[in-house]
């Protein structure tokens, strides 16, 4: 039985039959250009990976939701899940009950006009991200976006991100379908917008010494531009289990989603779509989709202590800061490892890894797999070239 968050499956995704009706008379209704972040949000209506959400917020919801982190209904969930648009489309749309959201040009889904509201950027900001500072990449995002809400149910036509990478492409039923099938009880997820180093192994590894499998779940959707592009890290993602990983136990199958940053509401956020995907359990390691010095390196685990467990539905297992140690001469973490001499612990951080990279270096094995280097480099040779 799947265990889809707030005890209902919402797939939008609509039938066949009335696609076709639907698309008869479709130019009649105005379109809307959504960005790529609400067009990824759109992919997880339509296969129930968002559930229980499946429209543009009404104004109810998007206040609880910010204040409360819960739907109006009381269902726990992090993040406002809306379209925006300017003053003069307000205008524009405001005797239009419904809209075509396209994206560069293709039309994805129609959007029942039920509601328009205005809303607080900087209010929404501090409550959801902690932060009104535009060196945030989703509030910049945020600070960008038109001032009003338009909100009311959708009805996904085609799915945004279908063809992706069809070998690791699974709806959340298809994907709890391969969990029953390799007789797996307990799964867990791991999200990742980077390549995978010798410390996500770690602690991935950690986590399936005691579950039955590994969900390796990377997030193809939205990311900053200097985040390593999705097609690329998938290759390393391959290559890696590939080599280094136990076939039988591990499914590398994509997370839909767009990245939004918000550190202890994301890790929400991942553990209850996670949950909407199959998996039991969900890796939360340190700074967990943090961006800079926004969040403190524990705080998306902290969050966890404010939520009751049987409203979560997901298990989620912390990871403290983990690396290679020279001393230990294995990966530890700051839990397992009594050596902070000069020089013990091998510690990277993602953008010395990519400095490094950009100039020709080729970071240690104790730090990433060779494999997944050689990838790399060949990657930022490209780019450089
Ligand atoms: S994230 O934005 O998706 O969180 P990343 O892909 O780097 O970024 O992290 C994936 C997962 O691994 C997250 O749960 C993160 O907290 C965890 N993680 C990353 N690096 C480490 C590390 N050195 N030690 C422990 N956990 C880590």
């Amino acid at each position: 039985m799947l265990n889809f968050h707030g005890g209902r499956q919402v797939e939008k995704l609509v039938s066949e039959e009335k696609r076709e009706s639907l698309l008869k008379d479709i130019e009649k209704h105005p379109a809307l250009e959504v960005d790529e972040a609400f067009l990824c949000d759109i992919e997880m209506m339509a296969t129930g990976a968002l559930s229980p959400v499946g429209e543009s917020m009404k104004k109810e919801d998007y206040q609880s939701v910010l204040s409360e982190m819960r739907l109006s209904d009381g269902v726990l969930w992090p993040f406002p899940i809306v379209v925006r648009v300017s003053a003069e489309d307000v205008e524009r749309f405001k005797k239009v009950d419904t809209l075509r959201l396209v994206h560069k040009g293709k039309c994805y889904a129609l959007l029942h006009v039920e509601d328009i509201y205005s809303y607080n950027r900087e209010e929404e900001a501090l409550r959801v991200y902690g932060t009104t500072s535009t060196e945030h990449p989703s509030v910049k995002r945020l600070v960008e976006a038109g001032s009003y809400i338009i909100a009311g149910p959708i009805d996904v036509l085609r799915r945004p991100l279908e063809t992706l990478f069809p070998e690791h492409n699974r709806t959340p039923s298809q994907l709890h379908q391969l969990i029953i099938q390799k007789g797996w009880k307990t799964a867990v997820g791991f999200q990742t917008r980077n390549p995978i180093h010798r410390a996500h192994e770690y602690i991935q590894k950690c986590a399936l010494e005691i579950v039955d499998g590994l969900i390796v779940n990377p997030l193809v959707g939205l990311t900053k531009k200097d985040d390593i592009p999705a097609d690329v890290r998938m290759r390393c993602y391959e290559v890696l289990l590939e080599n280094y990983y136990p076939e039988e136990r591990v499914i590398l199958s994509i997370y839909h989603g767009a990245m939004r940053y918000g550190g202890p509401r994301e890790a929400v956020f991942h553990a209850i779509t996670r949950k909407n995907y199959g998996c039991t359990h969900f890796i939360v390691g340190r700074d967990h989709a943090g961006v800079g010095n926004f969040y403190g390196p524990y705080d998306a685990q902290k969050i966890f202590d404010t939520i009751d467990s049987s409203e979560l539905g997901i298990t989620p297992l912390f990871f403290e800061n983990s690396f290679y140690c020279r001393r230990c001469g294995g990966m530890a973490s700051f839990k397992t490892c009594p050596h902070d001499g000069e020089g013990d612990r091998l510690v990277f951080s993602g953008t010395r890894v990519r400095e490094m990279l950009s100039r020709g270096e080729v970071p240690p094995p104790e730090f990433s797999r060779p494999e997944v280097i050689s990838i790399l480099l060949e990657y930022y040779q490209s780019k450089n070239s």
